[in-house]
């Protein structure tokens, strides 16, 4: 460990979910504690770990530190937690096993760094006893929108009862995926006992978003589960040199395009498209009359590109279209002004980073938060959902119509505007409310 931490006042030990979209959020909270004179130690897989290294600004090397999980504990996970490229939703249930399973490894981790507050996910209900049981308060940190998890707890407190918002539905075609994510983010115990479940014994939640944009749900939150719910703020990372510098033919290429005429066109780092999905965004791009960078991953390494596409469609996109496959720099290309939307499945990452940097979007979820969250972006105005058919299929016309619309027209561009100027309003008001929170509950226990 660094002698430089022992200087700093307060020590949280950060145990995010796995997952790139999971940690990101954790890293850009970490980066905004340390500005408040906390130092962080963030805990996770060596592949999870390895995505963000180097996105910690060396001028915080000392501030922050990556703590790898413990061999005994990592060894049990599934070979896919191993890798960048992606943690499928359905290893949720096999991953929180793991969890639920390595207490002993997390509290020697505890005892070996002996942090002042331990900061977690709310699907790791192993960690505040753990963190009791050594005197240490703990607080959740739910990366989530406030939108679904709100729904979540309407849903565990009042099964019988629809949701009080009535445009925040699943369809009926994603009901499936609703009961999937519920059940597995209930604690087991609670499970058992029947009764409303995450682990939540702690009096403040933080989540990540802003009152500006979610006020009603945050309240909600509150007030079904009689927690304080603190929203860090949009928490979106800034985009960066590095990873610009390793795209700079893709940018040059964006740079000769007319402003706001391309949609940049990209599903997270988790997922990967069904082949029905890619068929009806390959050709509901082609459809469109706005250019398009689209960002494909598979699950295999070795891929040819040609064979996942639709026949003929690499011909036919020419100068209009350009494919990245794996990776790309989305904040760098968001922030770009000839970027005029952005075909998103609504991870709330992605969908933060719209809401900051202004870019409409054209909605096309897939799975576990993702068409809550799209309902809240129709909600807001910021973009438009494409609806797929009763059985789910996603329609190639459905697609175009919709980037024509959002895109080419400018269709929420006054409402894009606006929501980016009031987030741009709030400053730090939201962190600095986050950290106030977190050096009264250290005190607390200390005094
Ligand atoms: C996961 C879940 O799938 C999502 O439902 C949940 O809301 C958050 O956790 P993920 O699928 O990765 O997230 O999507 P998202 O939340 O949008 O996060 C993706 C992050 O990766 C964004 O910060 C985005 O900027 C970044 N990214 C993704 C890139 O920088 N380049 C890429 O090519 C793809």
């Amino acid at each position: 460990m660094n002698s430089s931490t022992k200087t700093q006042s307060l020590r949280i030990l950060m145990f995010p979910w796995l997952g790139y979209g999971h940690i990101t959020p954790y890293l850009e909270l970490a980066k905004k504690l340390t500005t408040k004179g906390f130092f962080i130690y963030l805990c996770s897989t060596e592949a999870t770990l390895s995505s963000i290294r180097t996105k910690i600004p060396p001028n915080l090397s000392n501030s922050i530190q990556t703590v790898s999980l413990p061999l005994e504990v990592s060894q049990d996970l599934p070979a896919e937690s191993h890798t960048t490229n992606g943690l499928p939703p359905h290893l949720m249930v096999k991953l929180k096993e793991v969890f639920d399973n390595s207490a002993q490894s997390f509290s020697s981790i505890l005892k070996q760094l002996k942090p002042d507050l331990l900061i977690f996910d709310f699907l790791q209900p192993w960690a505040p006893p753990l963190a009791e049981a050594l005197n240490i308060p703990s607080v959740i940190f739910i990366t989530s929108s406030s939108v679904m998890t709100s729904f979540m707890f309407h849903h565990f407190n009042h099964p019988e009862a629809d949701f009080p918002y009535e445009n925040i539905r699943f369809r009926e075609y994603e009901s499936r995926l609703m009961d999937e994510l519920l059940a597995n983010a209930r604690d087991p115990k609670e499970r058992e006992k029947g009764s409303a479940g995450v682990n939540m014994s702690r009096e403040v939640v933080l989540i990540k978003g802003s009152r500006e944009i979610e006020g009603r749900y945050i309240k909600y939150a509150s007030g079904l589960t009689g927690k304080r719910f603190v929203p860090v703020g949009p928490l979106v990372q800034e985009p960066d040199d590095d990873q610009k510098s390793s795209s700079s033919e893709l940018l040059s290429w964006l740079d000769q395009k007319e402003a706001k005429s391309t949609v940049f066109v990209s599903f997270g780092s988790e997922y990967f498209l069904s082949k029905e999905d890619m068929d009806g965004i390959a050709h509901g791009l082609l459809q469109s009359k706005a250019n398009f960078i689209w960002v494909v991953r598979f699950p295999e390494t070795e891929v040819v590109l040609e064979e996942k596409l639709p026949e003929g469609f690499l011909d036919k996109v020419g100068e209009r279209g350009k494919m990245v496959q794996g990776w790309a720099p989305q904040t760098s290309i968001l922030v770009h002004p000839n970027v005029g939307g952005f075909v998103s499945h609504c991870g709330w990452n992605s969908v933060m980073e719209s809401f900051k940097f202004g870019v409409p979007i054209v909605a096309v979820p897939m799975h576990l938060d993702q068409p809550i969250n799209a309902r809240l972006v129709e909600e807001v105005g910021a973009g438009e959902e494409v609806l797929r058919d009763g059985d789910g299929r996603l329609n190639a016309e459905a697609v175009a119509a919709v980037i024509n619309r959002v895109v080419v027209e400018d269709g929420v561009r006054a409402k894009v505007d606006e929501v980016k100027a009031r987030l741009a309003l709030m400053g730090d008001e939201e962190i600095d409310e986050v950290a106030r929170e977190l050096m009264s509950i250290c005190s607390k226990l200390r005094s």
